[in-house]
């Protein structure tokens, strides 16, 4: 097989934990549960953005069918569509304006079809999305999904609806997600919502509120029926999963909340990830995003204590310069990140890294763009997810900052990032052939029929020859070849 289909099945299965451009826009299908009355009405959800998105979705897909409503790929058949949206970077919101487009022939065709718009989009731009999209009849924010059924009704009637509440306490924590376009064996669980992070060019904090973590457990209880269904795998998801923390006791909020640091009943980010780890030693437990400022030793001695908590740590660097970094309000300088680096390699030495980098921020010169460079270097990242930078309106960014820097210079810049990490992440391949994983078989390589791929704990891609093998099930691989993007072996039978 070629390197080049190599590399292109590999742009499909690494592509980002938190922004999966690879899975944009899919139409995602379920199967309608037994127990509740259809009301003979389909609809289709399309998700873009990143990986809280997708698992919004579900939420979503669980909220419609105890409505009553069928899920469908074809939105031509639909009498609900709804897009789920991102706000990330400007050419996300143009992508999704571009694709409502498509459903205008739908509303045409169909009498009372109606198109709904979800997500971080939907937040930022709340009312005024009627007014510059004429065929959105639905409004909803990331905090509203349980009103949908509600907003649906209205909207049915001839009104637009539209919701964008933000809440401090909605976690959705006791609803179901039904699984939507699942492959059976890796599935997501968010453990908290919102950011209160403030970087000065993310416009999460503004679309998606607060930060509030979900009761750990309904977290364990929902790791544990992915478990018992079959799954092998799962993702702790948030914004910034190191701040996760939970109390039963009403009382503790806020900075109090923070401050029980030893308050008995107060789950943080490492004692929920023992408790996911222990629902079964054969469970996979993964996590993202971590933030470096609030990453802790405790989270990495218990990465290093379960085998089943993945050797793997996504720690988005943004940029490698302390000028830059403060100036986008990360809280944290060019030293602290490479002694949180330190940590990593000191107590979890085969922990793979991955981050994210954004080229050309305000006023970036070409020195601190080189500090960028230079930190790749040393850390020599497995993976990377490397943006230019897009300002937001109504961030701290575009308020205080011109963003000043030329779009030719950025993409130079950008270009010169994804180069040097190209080179990184095939050393990092290399290093690996000879040695033989433990992999968790995800399914059938979409290039070769005849082949399987999975993932060993550090994230990386393997495919080998199918055999007798199932999807679902561990297996030793010995890496013989790889490319800068996937590995390539043979099982080692025990
Ligand atoms: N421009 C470019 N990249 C951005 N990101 C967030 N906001 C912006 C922006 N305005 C990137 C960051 C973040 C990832 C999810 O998206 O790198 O970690
Ligand atoms: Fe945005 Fe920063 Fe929060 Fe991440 S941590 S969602 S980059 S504000």
């Amino acid at each position: 097989m070629s390197e080049e289909l190599y590399n292109n099945e590999v742009a499909f299965e690494l592509q980002p934990k938190v922004i999966d451009e690879s899975r944009q826009g899919e139409a995602l299908a379920s199967a309608h549960p037994k127990n509740v009355k259809s009301n003979g009405k389909k609809f289709y959800i399309e998700s873009y953005g990143c990986q809280m998105n997708f698992a919004d979705s579900e939420v979503v897909a669980s909220i419609l069918n105890s409505a009553g409503f069928h899920a469908t790929t074809e939105f031509i058949d639909a009498d609900l569509i709804l897009i789920n949206t991102c706000a990330i970077r400007e050419n996300a919101e143009q992508r999704i304006r571009h694709r409502l487009q498509h459903f205008r022939g739908v509303k045409k065709r169909k009498k009372g079809a109606l198109i709904g718009v979800l997500g971080c989009m939907a937040e930022r731009l709340k009312e005024q999305f009627l007014e510059q999209e004429k065929i959105v009849d639905i409004v909803a924010g990331p905090d509203a999904y349980r009103a949908l059924p509600g907003l649906i009704e209205e909207a049915g009637s001839g009104q637009k609806a539209v919701n964008v509440l933000l809440s401090r306490e909605e976690t959705y924590a006791e609803i179901s997600p039904v699984r939507l376009n699942s492959n059976g064996i890796t599935a997501f669980i968010s453990i908290m919502r919102g950011c209160d992070n403030m970087c000065a060019f993310c416009v999460v904090p503004f679309t998606r509120g607060r930060e509030r973590s979900r009761d750990w457990k309904s977290i364990v209880a929902e790791a544990k029926d992915l478990y018992e269904q079959g799954y092998r795998e799962v993702t702790l998801l948030g914004q910034n999963v190191d701040s996760y923390r939970y109390s039963d006791d009403p009382t503790l909020i806020g900075k109090k909340l923070l401050e029980a640091k030893y308050h008995e009943g107060v789950v943080n980010f490492a004692g929920l990830m023992e408790k996911v780890a222990l629902v079964a030693p054969d469970l996979r437990v993964r996590f993202s995003t971590s933030h470096p400022k609030d990453m802790t030793d405790d989270v990495l001695h218990m990465m290093a204590r379960y085998p089943n908590i993945c050797k793997y740590v996504h720690l988005p660097v943004q940029s490698g310069n302390s000028r830059i970094l403060e100036m986008m309000n990360r809280t944290y300088d060019r030293q602290w990140y490479i002694q949180r680096i330190e940590a990593i390699k000191r107590i979890v030495p085969d922990a793979a890294i991955s981050t994210d980098i954004i080229s050309g921020f305000c006023s970036e010169t070409e020195e601190e763009h080189q500090d960028t460079l230079s930190m790749m270097e040393y850390v020599k990242y497995s993976m990377a997810y490397m943006f230019v930078y897009s300002e937001r309106p109504g961030t701290v960014a575009a308020k205080k900052y011109k963003d000043d820097v030329p779009e030719e210079v950025k993409k130079r810049r950008l270009q010169e990032i994804v180069d040097i990490h190209r080179i990184h992440a095939l050393e990092l391949n290399k290093e690996d052939v000879g040695k033989i994983f433990e992999v968790l078989i995800e399914g059938v390589s979409a290039r070769n029929n005849m082949e399987l791929y999975g993932r060993n704990t550090q994230n990386k891609v393997i495919v080998f020859p199918k055999g007798d093998l199932k999807p679902g099930t561990y297996v030793n691989v010995l890496v013989t070849s790889c490319t800068s993007g996937t590995l390539i072996g043979t099982v080692v039978k025990d």
